[in-house]
């Protein structure tokens, strides 16, 4: 009976991952791939499930799981993918650390790993064939020059920045960091005077910006600098209790470009909306292929970027129409 427990699971896991794309005979199935992402927590995260899986499920078996923001449950989805001996592997990790023992069970088993979205951190660079995802650090540099620009002609001693981060110990949050402050800090009269971290998630930065704004004087802040859009309306909701006017008496500057933030954007709620781009289901698609294809695997490309761009009043004709 113990025999058959883990090919009964590996069946059930499988016929639940594939759900509603049921695979006909017709279809030419090449490849088996098992794709973890991190979670849920965003518009902008959703989208990016789906782009992923809806290029992959065109060619490929796709076993789908979602870790709910939880690492443990990440491995664990890593560890049945290496079980099911799935031909390859493609995985958004939740945070930097922590994934080197997992990956060198896969390497071990043979089975290529595509990173996602955020960073990793491991010692060992060969346990990954590729990462693709945005340059958080550019996202960043975009947002501070929004701000340097919009300030260059107002003649004010200090300008004072509140920034709300998101999760922890993630390379967009170190590197969103990172390219703003790079940026803001040609500027001498700009300073962040506080970081708050909401983790990405809208009721969290809604939590840490009410708790702010209880214990200080949020006018003396000129700028809110938001890590992502979910945060955004969170804190929008917290000045909603102030007399703060947002966009008008705080310049708002917000990350990833959801619909909903594009219309706070028109609407001159917020002022500079830099785009994250989730849509990376057609590079990772394309990864699999020339890596499968390639004849000289290890030296595949390590670093694979997404375009991305920057929305403020001077562009409002020119944004197209979002699908997150
Ligand atoms: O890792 C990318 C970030 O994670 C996006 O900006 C955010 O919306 C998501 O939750």
């Amino acid at each position: 009976m113990k025999k058959f427990f883990p090919a009964i699971f590996l069946l059930l896991f499988f016929l639940s991952a594939c759900n509603s794309a049921v695979i006909s005979d017709e279809e030419q199935q090449s490849l088996v791939i098992g794709f973890s992402q991190s979670g849920t927590e965003s518009k902008w995260r959703k989208r990016h499930t789906d782009s992923i899986r809806t290029e992959l499920e065109k060619n490929n078996q796709v076993l789908y799981r979602n870790g709910y923001m939880n690492q443990e449950r990440q491995i664990q989805d890593i560890r049945t993918f290496i079980a099911y001996k799935v031909d390859m592997i493609v995985f958004t990790p939740l945070q930097e650390d922590g994934w080197e023992p997992v990956l060198k069970e896969a390497k071990q088993a043979a089975i290529p790993v595509i990173i996602v979205d955020r960073h990793i951190n491991v010692s060992d660079q060969s346990l990954y064939v590729t990462h693709i995802g945005p340059s958080f650090k550019a996202e960043g540099n975009r947002g501070g020059l929004y701000v340097s620009n919009h300030f260059s002609t107002v003649e004010q001693p200090e300008i004072n920045i509140l920034e709300l981060a998101g999760l922890p110990d993630t390379s967009p949050t170190t590197l969103r960091t990172d390219g703003f402050q790079e940026t803001i800090s040609r500027d001498n009269r700009m300073e962040v005077v506080d970081t708050l971290y909401g983790d990405y998630i809208r009721m969290k930065g809604k939590e840490q910006m009410e708790k702010y704004i209880e214990a200080h004087d949020i006018s003396t802040i000129d700028v809110l600098y938001s890590h992502n859009d979910e945060m955004t309306h969170g804190a929008l909701e917290a000045l909603k209790k102030t007399d703060i006017v947002p966009g008008e008496d705080i310049v708002i500057v917000t990350i990833d470009a959801q619909e909903d933030m594009i219309e706070k954007l028109r609407a001159g709620e917020v002022n500079c909306v830099v785009e994250c781009n989730p849509n990376a289901g057609w590079f990772v698609a394309n990864a699999i292929e020339r890596y499968f294809a390639s004849d000289n695997k290890e030296d595949f490309v390590r670093e694979i970027y997404m375009f991305e761009t920057v929305f403020s009043e001077t562009n409002l004709d020119k944004i197209p129409t979002r699908n997150y």
